[in-house]
């Protein structure tokens, strides 16, 4: 059985989200199933438009927004969720594990990512790449994979695509909460942020298909109320990587009809915005921020 949210000790809500620049933001290779076909298709401006009305709906919504300059060589740096995983240790300022990227592509954005937390003040965890039985590769993407409960000291840790099943271990003392791990089955929801969004303490969005039985039941145990999308919407417009900020509003990429309306039914306000772009790269609202508590 999965530790009961509510039992863990309570983390104080986040008004304050980092994004990333989109200057550099393109498809120049592929590494998720979402980027094939899309090298080279990228429409700069329309990228930057829809990033920018993204950031007006946060600072609508009473958000501080941070900006990480752009940086040439990097087009997913955009993806800002998944080079750290932002904590709160019980003692000092706050902290970043640093993710240790799957692709060799996206490894370079990591330092850059860093750099701008150590500047800001907060402290770097990280843990030494270890061979284990022979085998490398404690790899962690940051909140593309782990998510907390909201208002709970619990995380969420996807495993099998790009994180490692062992990368909670190795980090489960920075992480210092107890973690769920959860393993993903389908390579088109290869992030725990393509498959879970956790909308309010009871309540999380997901797609099925991602999961096993066994995750299936720890997600249904952990949150009360678990809102079902459908499997299209989930793999096509990455409906399930909205985003709720709040526990009141959920901003989703716009055309998912069905999960919307379930999602309102639960009594949120849904926020439509157009990243289409940004989907040519496997990425949508989840992705495009980091909360930072
Ligand atoms: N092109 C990026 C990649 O495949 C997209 C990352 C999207 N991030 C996310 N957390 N889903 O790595």
């Amino acid at each position: 059985m999965p530790p009961d949210p509510l039992a863990q000790p309570s983390r104080p809500p986040s008004t304050r989200v980092l994004m990333a620049d989109p200057e550099h933001f393109d498809v120049t290779y592929v590494i998720n199933p979402h980027m094939a076909g899309h090298v080279g298709t990228v429409d700069r401006d329309l990228a930057r438009a829809q990033w920018e009305a993204l950031r007006q709906v946060y600072l609508q919504l009473g958000l501080q927004v941070d900006v990480l300059p752009a940086v040439p060589g990097f087009p997913d740096l955009v993806f800002v969720a998944n080079q750290t995983f932002p904590t709160q240790p019980r003692q000092g300022p706050p902290a970043v594990i640093l993710s240790h990227m799957h692709a060799a592509e996206r490894r370079g954005e990591v330092p850059i990512v860093a750099r701008w937390f150590r500047e800001q003040g907060w402290q770097l965890l990280d843990v030494p790449e270890q061979p284990r039985d022979g085998i490398m590769g404690s790899h962690f993407e940051g909140m593309g994979d782990a998510n907390w409960h909201p208002g709970r000291r619990l995380v969420y840790g996807g495993y099998g695509w790009r994180t490692a099943r062992r990368a909670y271990e190795d980090r489960l003392h920075l992480i210092d909460a107890e973690v769920v791990t959860l393993e993903l089955q389908d390579v088109r929801l290869y992030h725990l942020d393509t498959c879970v969004s956790p909308l309010d303490e009871h309540t999380a969005l997901i797609c099925d298909a991602a999961f096993s039985e066994r995750g299936l039941a720890a997600l249904s145990a952990c949150f009360p109320r678990l809102i079902r999308a459908p499997v299209d919407e989930a793999m096509e417009l990455l409906a399930v990587n909205g985003h709720c900020p709040d526990g009141k509003h959920f901003v989703v990429q716009r055309g998912a009809v069905r999960t919307v309306a379930l999602v309102r039914e639960a009594g949120f306000e849904v926020i439509e915005v157009d990243t289409s772009e940004f989907l040519k790269s496997g990425g949508s609202v989840q992705c495009m921020k980091l909360m930072l508590d």
